[in-house]
């Protein structure tokens, strides 16, 4: 039988406040990795007793009515009511139903990324997923093009497309959700308050322009379920990061799962600076008192499963 061993005892504070750098060296990319199939297949098992990628990847249309009101999930005392526009890009059944993929890529944001040249080994998963509209285009040598599912927090909107300020912004997020073709936009839409507006922005972009997405709305049990499974394996997170989020989804209809672009550290195995983002100038925050996520810690429960063979974690070169 396949033990699990996802996190030992050293506590959060002291994860995060080190040079995780250098603790979190990997082994060189050519060392032998072996897919552990069993291991996967109790890690699934496992997940299912707290959510069914299925059904929580996205809140169906028979579920919600325009103008039923929700409570964010972090902050319950804010509600949202639900648009008419929103209604209408709800799936009428799970963009996963009986999906089932050999491999999957989920790709990260992390500057690691760049000079990697993993994008040809990349495109080649079954069923890539992405994050925050991350651009691909001028670094498809080093993340790919393909992209079968896509996230966007609304916060992207702000930080990526300026606010949609004017018609030069409205056209460049325009353009990246046509490139999308027909892939699943995944939109975070009631995990916090503050992003209302940005959503429908976005929703009005799709249905005037018929954007070819499939649109898709986390279920909103899904971020307690997610964090009920790890704190279960000893990693308690405040917040799940996208990137966290989507491995956790993806041992449903993934046979094996791959993962690039997750480092968040800025330096990397050889000290040498490494970029928060690949595409843009966002510093390091995590460890700010502020911020909710602690992706190093995520980082070392995903490191152990690469140990163990349950994933496979690529942060230097693709061969
Ligand atoms: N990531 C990482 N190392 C980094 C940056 C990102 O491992 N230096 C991973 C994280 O799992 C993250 C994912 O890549 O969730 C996507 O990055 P990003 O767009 O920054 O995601 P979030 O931090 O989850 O988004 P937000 O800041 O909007 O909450």
């Amino acid at each position: 039988r396949a033990e699990v061993v996802i996190n030992g005892s050293s506590s959060p504070a002291v994860v995060e406040r080190s040079n995780e750098s250098i603790k979190h060296n990997m082994r060189p990319a050519s060392a032998k990795w072996r897919h552990n199939q069993t291991l996967s297949l109790r890690i699934r098992k496992q997940i299912l007793k707290f959510l069914d990628a299925e059904k929580d990847i996205s809140v169906l249309k028979g579920t919600l009515k325009p103008g039923d009101i929700i409570h964010y999930i972090f902050d319950r005392d804010s509600t949202m009511n639900v648009s008419q526009n929103l209604y209408e890009l709800l799936p009428r059944t799970s963009p996963l139903k009986n999906k089932h993929f050999r491999t999957c890529a989920i790709v990260g944001n992390s500057g690691v990324l760049l000079n990697s040249g993993c994008g040809q080994e990349i495109d080649t998963h079954s069923f890539v997923i992405r994050c925050n509209l991350a651009p691909v285009q001028e670094y498809a040598r080093d993340v790919g093009l393909k992209t079968d599912l896509v996230t966007m927090n609304p916060s992207v909107i702000q930080r990526a497309f300026e606010d949609l300020v004017n018609a030069t912004w409205r056209e460049k997020l325009l353009q990246r959700l046509h490139s999308l073709n027909g892939s699943i936009l995944w939109i975070p839409a009631f995990m916090a308050r503050g992003g209302k507006e940005r959503v429908e922005w976005v929703h009005e972009l799709i249905l005037k322009h018929r954007v070819d997405v499939r649109t898709a709305y986390p279920s909103l049990r899904l971020l307690h379920a997610v964090r009920g499974y790890w704190l279960t394996n000893k990693v308690h997170i405040k917040r799940p990061t996208t990137g966290l989020l989507m491995y956790t989804l993806a041992t449903r209809f993934c046979n094996q799962i791959y993962l690039y672009g997750f480092w968040p550290f800025p330096l990397d195995q050889n000290q040498n600076p490494v970029k928060y983002h690949y595409y843009d100038s966002l510093k390091y925050g995590y460890t700010s008192q502020a911020s909710p996520h602690t992706m190093p810690l995520e980082f070392k429960a995903l490191k152990s499963l690469h140990e163990q063979g349950a994933l496979k974690l690529t942060v230097g070169q693709c061969d």
